[in-house]
């Protein structure tokens, strides 16, 4: 395990996957009853832009570094794309002192700023060291449970949650040939255990064709889903992460129309050349 979330914090494709996140953990608090989310790549929680590894990449900076002036203030977008991306933006600033932007919070911090006193964080990380730090900063919050399993295992025990509402983010490194194929299958095995749970999946697009697989794969099962992508530029043979995608199974019914209004605003502001967005919207 060579992969360190920390080299890539903040970046174009951080942007994207949590400010989806953040929408389905909204829509989902529109209904009282509580809901369970299972982080099965949990990182380490919250990330130092300043530190050894963004320092090596500085690819925050054209990620969240788009969004953020270096003050920290907004660079805002118009009202209408601001009401959606606020839950994301007040995660942001809540892991920043005023007047600056040092940090940037992982998939475990936007939940649990996000989530109501009634729901329930469950935590995976299976690097030994990334799992003590997300240890000692989850721990404590007595909605949470923290855990270092392979993440297939976790979702095969969690699945169903006792409270039959449940969000299950799948966010792999992808630094082996088979991963997709891997990431697929906790998909398969989720589904099969909870048919009617909320998973978001999120993939890179580097140019080789994973995206489509993955549109394809879940093409295939019978499930409501939104797929999205987001090209900042377009692949190069010398690789590099050209944009990446999340899919979204069993979506809250008003995700496709945030997604509508959202990403035609992030593709003009992440550009990095030719910028291009898909969205496929499947129900059975
Ligand atoms: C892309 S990062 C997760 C980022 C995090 N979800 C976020 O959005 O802030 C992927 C994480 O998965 C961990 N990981 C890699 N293989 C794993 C496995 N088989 N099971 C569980 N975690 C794994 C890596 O150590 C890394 O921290």
């Amino acid at each position: 395990m060579n992969y360190r979330h920390a080299y890539h914090a903040g970046n174009h494709a951080d942007v994207l996957k949590h400010i989806v996140l953040a929408r389905v953990i909204e829509h989902l608090k529109q209904k009282d009853a509580p809901f369970r989310f299972y982080d099965a790549h949990g990182g380490i929680g919250s990330y130092d832009l300043g530190g050894v590894e963004a320092e090596k990449t500085f690819e925050w900076r054209d990620g969240v570094g788009r969004l953020f002036s270096m003050d920290g203030a907004p660079l805002p977008f118009s009202e209408e794309v601001e009401n959606l991306i606020a839950p994301w933006r007040n995660c942001v600033a809540a892991v920043n002192e005023a007047g600056a932007l040092k940090r940037y919070p992982g998939s475990p911090e936007i939940v649990r700023l996000l989530l109501r006193p009634v729901d329930r964080l469950r935590l995976n990380e299976l690097h030994p060291v990334d799992y003590e730090t997300l240890l000692a900063a989850y721990a404590p919050d007595r909605r949470t449970a923290v855990s270092r399993l392979d993440a297939l295992m976790f979702v095969k025990s969690q699945l169903p949650p006792p409270e039959r509402r449940g969000l299950i983010l799948v966010d792999p490194p992808y630094e082996k040939t088979n991963e997709g194929e891997h990431a697929l299958r906790m998909l398969t095995e989720g589904l099969r255990r909870f048919a009617t749970g909320v998973f978001l999946l999120w993939f890179p697009v580097t140019g080789d064709g994973l995206d489509r697989r993955i549109l394809d794969a879940v093409r295939a099962t019978p499930t409501k889903h939104l797929w999205v992508t987001l090209n900042v530029r377009k692949p190069r043979p010398d690789g590099g992460l050209a944009g990446s995608g999340v899919v979204v199974i069993n979506p809250p019914w008003k995700l496709g129309d945030d997604l509508e209004i959202l990403m035609p605003a992030l593709a003009e502001r992440l550009s990095q050349g030719e910028p291009r967005f898909e969205i496929k919207f499947a129900a059975p």
